[in-house]
């Protein structure tokens, strides 16, 4: 049995080509936002250097990340959103916290520098795998509060067509859904006011 049960026709089997083509398209539609994987070339490598490379960290051009704007890169052969969260997303995360699950994030979903109320190191910048923790689909952007489809007290987010579940702007599941904890948060660090790098801190040997 796959490891993912998505169905339907808005979304592709989770590890399929066609979920690479969508993020690398994604990633692409951000046109000036560069991403810079640490991975040599990989033909050259030996296949224990090919296995290393696969779990290497991946540098990322953040400068251009307008507030409301997401991009996402893969890392991992996993898609990792960075969202620039504006002033108004942050206020929608105390909204949503009444109607989360865990909402000090006290489940290992995160760093120790991501468990606060943002789930991040600078506020305003959320990085978290964009993986949902029920069977593996990839949210979609449920951005604008009081969306007629999830609700008058939907303070924004994201959706998990799959099954329903639903998260906040930090990642953090709504309670009563499939999902069972909140979405992962990678281990990150960042390089300059404009480098993240995604797979690795100062906790991390890479
Ligand atoms: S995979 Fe089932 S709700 Fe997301």
């Amino acid at each position: 049995m796959s490891a993912c049960a998505c169905e339907g026709p808005s979304f592709s089997p989770c590890d399929s080509p066609a979920r690479r083509q969508w993020l690398m398209a994604t990633v692409g539609a951000g046109g000036a936002l560069a991403v810079t994987a640490l991975i040599p070339f990989v033909s050259s490598l030996t296949p224990s250097e090919r296995a290393k490379a696969a779990g290497a960290p991946v540098e990322v051009d953040i400068g251009k990340l307008a507030p409301g704007e997401m991009m996402v890169v893969e890392w991992r052969g996993k898609p990792v959103w960075i969202l620039n969260r504006t002033p108004e997303m942050l206020q929608a995360l105390k909204k949503a916290e009444p109607m989360l699950a865990d909402p000090a994030s006290e489940k290992p979903q995160q760093p120790a520098y991501a468990t606060n109320e943002t789930r991040s190191r600078r506020p305003e910048l959320l990085v978290a795998v964009g993986i949902c923790t029920h069977l593996g689909c990839s949210p979609s952007q449920a951005f604008t509060a009081a969306d007629p489809k999830l609700g008058a007290d939907w303070p924004g987010g994201f959706l998990c067509p799959c099954h329903g579940s639903t998260f906040d702007f930090a990642g953090r599941v709504f309670k009563n859904k499939p999902a069972p904890t909140n979405l992962e948060i990678p281990p990150h660090q960042f390089l300059s006011d404009a480098r993240l790098l995604i797979g690795s801190d100062e906790q991390t040997k890479t």
